[in-house]
């Protein structure tokens, strides 16, 4: 597991996530996959055993990514995306597809400048704990919805004003094309894709085996949308953002940040 994905590297205001390791469990308003909203089957969130990356990639994306959850009590910053907080500035609230949410940052902020969201997951343990956070944060109710679910083979039932994937990467077997291109379909008339991407592992994660992991290029997250005449770039580059590391590393690292509208 390349550490750029869990070690502070998702930070939108370069604090590194704590690891506070306590235990999460699901709270009411966490569904499957498969029921969508309204849905039945909650989430079992827990925090698992010490996670063995090799044999929770071969039982799946849920396996390994509930493990990788599952070896510390927070693996994220908590706090939103900068480049989604600086996109939804200029844009007037509606229905927001978070993609990937994890423990749910995005989603709970989206969900507090009015949005009403649907985030999905595969893992159950960070649905659970993003479930928590967002009940910490006084999101009202029915504000969000909580989806555990494979992106490879769930489709959104409905449109959204904004669709978001933010670092939506996996370094087990994720057919990351087919869902960004899925996720193009998701968005309504008007509305607004964010992919935001890490362009490279961070210094901190020297040494680690990071080439089964594709870094893409803005080019490569344009391709893989596969966007007709129906669509304009507003945004297609790399930005820069200080963070700080699991030892307190001050590093800039680079994003890749797309943000496309359909008309
Ligand atoms: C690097 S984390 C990013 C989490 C969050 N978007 C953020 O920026 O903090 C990638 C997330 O994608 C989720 N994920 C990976 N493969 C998935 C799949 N096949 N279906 C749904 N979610 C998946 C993981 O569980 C993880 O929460």
């Amino acid at each position: 597991m390349p550490d750029d994905m869990r070690d502070g590297t998702r930070s939108a205001t370069g604090e590194h996530a704590g690891r506070t390791g306590h235990g999460v469990h699901a709270g009411d308003g966490v569904h499957t996959g498969h029921g969508g909203p309204g849905g039945d089957g909650n989430g079992s969130g827990h925090d698992g055993p010490a996670h063995d990356a090799g044999e929770t990639a071969a039982n799946g994306p849920a396996a390994f990514w509930d493990g990788l959850y599952g070896e510390r009590g927070r693996m994220w910053s908590g706090e939103p995306n900068r480049a989604l907080v600086e996109t939804v500035e200029r844009l007037v609230p509606g229905r927001a597809l978070d993609l990937g949410c994890g423990e749910g940052a995005d989603s709970v902020w989206l969900a507090l400048q009015g949005w009403t969201v649907t985030a999905v997951d595969v893992s159950a343990v960070a649905i659970a704990r993003a479930a928590a956070h967002a009940a910490e944060r006084a999101v009202p109710e029915g504000r969000i919805t909580w989806l555990h679910a494979d992106l490879s083979s769930w489709l959104p039932a409905g449109q959204a004003e904004l669709v978001s994937a933010c670092f939506l990467h996996s370094p087990i077997d994720f057919p990351r094309a087919a869902v960004l291109k899925a996720a193009a379909g998701a968005v309504a008339s008007g509305g607004h894709l964010l992919v935001v991407s890490h362009a490279e592992p961070p210094p901190w994660a020297a040494g680690h085996d990071h080439h089964e992991h594709r870094f893409p290029i803005p080019e490569d997250d344009l391709a893989d949308l596969a966007l007709d005449a129906a669509w304009s770039v507003l945004v297609n580059e790399v930005r820069e953002r200080e963070a700080t590391g699991p030892d307190g590393q001050q590093a800039t690292l680079r994003d890749v940040v797309t943000l496309v509208r359909r008309h």
